[in-house]
């Protein structure tokens, strides 16, 4: 048994209406009051969204999060958003390092690590996503590819920033795909990711680290996944738009971790 808190995000992408956004964040935290086992939960709404859907979070254990931001603190940089402005209205975690935004934008590695040091220079959860292509899958150099976002994405990030990260494996072809890892081959980038903490930030960063698997995730992959020992929790993109799938998920997610009564 690990004591490592089961993290769940909840990443809406680019999806819903204002409306929308704010009936599932009420449903979402009102789902969670029947959970026993400590679970740490994020929604990461669209930008527009973020006052509304804080406010129907108030009072709700359901935490804040931001899908992106820029590094730099202030200044033209026309259309981003900072750090100190995701705080100011209350949000507490941020994705970096989407494969939809290394893919489809262009953000290089180097960005990436830009964004990551400078969220959690700033205070913010940041959950730093990292995974392979299928070609790279086929020829056998997920780790490598793993290990190098690692490197740039985490550049400069010592172990005392490192107390606010977390990092999520996210294979790109199991992105929105149907296609969810098998919880071995999950595992086995979980462990390698935990080893290159271990080496680089040393044995108390890596015990206390949270990875989350994201892919396709769904109320069915979910319980085998979680069962893995260095799989510490999702996160999740379609079936977060629906309640109750998303708290299925959580469900299963807590119920892999807690001791099995004898
Ligand atoms: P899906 O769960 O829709 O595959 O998305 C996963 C994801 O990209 C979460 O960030």
């Amino acid at each position: 048994m690990t004591h490592r808190t089961v993290a769940i995000g909840g990443n809406w992408k680019m999806n819903l209406s204002r409306r929308e956004a704010v009936e599932l964040a009420r449903a979402v935290a009102a789902s969670l009051s029947d959970l026993e086992a400590p679970v740490q939960v994020t929604l990461y709404p669209p930008f527009p969204y973020l006052i509304p859907v804080g406010e129907a979070l108030a009072g709700s254990p359901v935490r804040l999060g931001a899908q992106d931001l820029h590094p730099a603190a202030s200044g033209a940089y026309t259309g981003e958003v900072s750090a100190a402005m995701l705080r100011d209205i209350g949000v507490v975690s941020v994705l970096t390092g989407h494969s939809e935004r290394r893919h489809d934008i262009g953000e290089t590695p180097e960005f990436v690590g830009r964004k990551t040091h400078a969220a959690l220079s700033a205070g913010l959860e940041t959950v730093l996503c990292v995974g392979e292509l299928l070609e790279e899958r086929e020829v056998g150099r997920t780790e490598e590819i793993v290990i190098a976002q690692l490197d740039a994405g985490l550049s400069g990030v010592t172990a005392d920033l490192a107390s606010r990260l977390i990092i999520a494996y996210e294979p790109v072809w199991a992105i929105g795909t149907g296609r969810t890892a098998r919880p071995g081959d999950a595992q086995a980038v979980h462990a390698a990711i935990r080893s290159w903490v271990r080496e680089q930030m040393g044995d108390r960063v890596a015990a206390s680290l949270r990875i989350e698997y994201g892919g396709s995730v769904k109320p069915a992959t979910a319980p085998g996944l979680a069962s893995e020992p260095d799989i510490d929790g999702f996160l999740v993109g379609g079936a977060s738009l629906s309640a109750d799938d998303f708290h299925e998920i959580i469900r299963a997610a807590v119920a892999a971790r807690s001791p099995v009564s004898p």
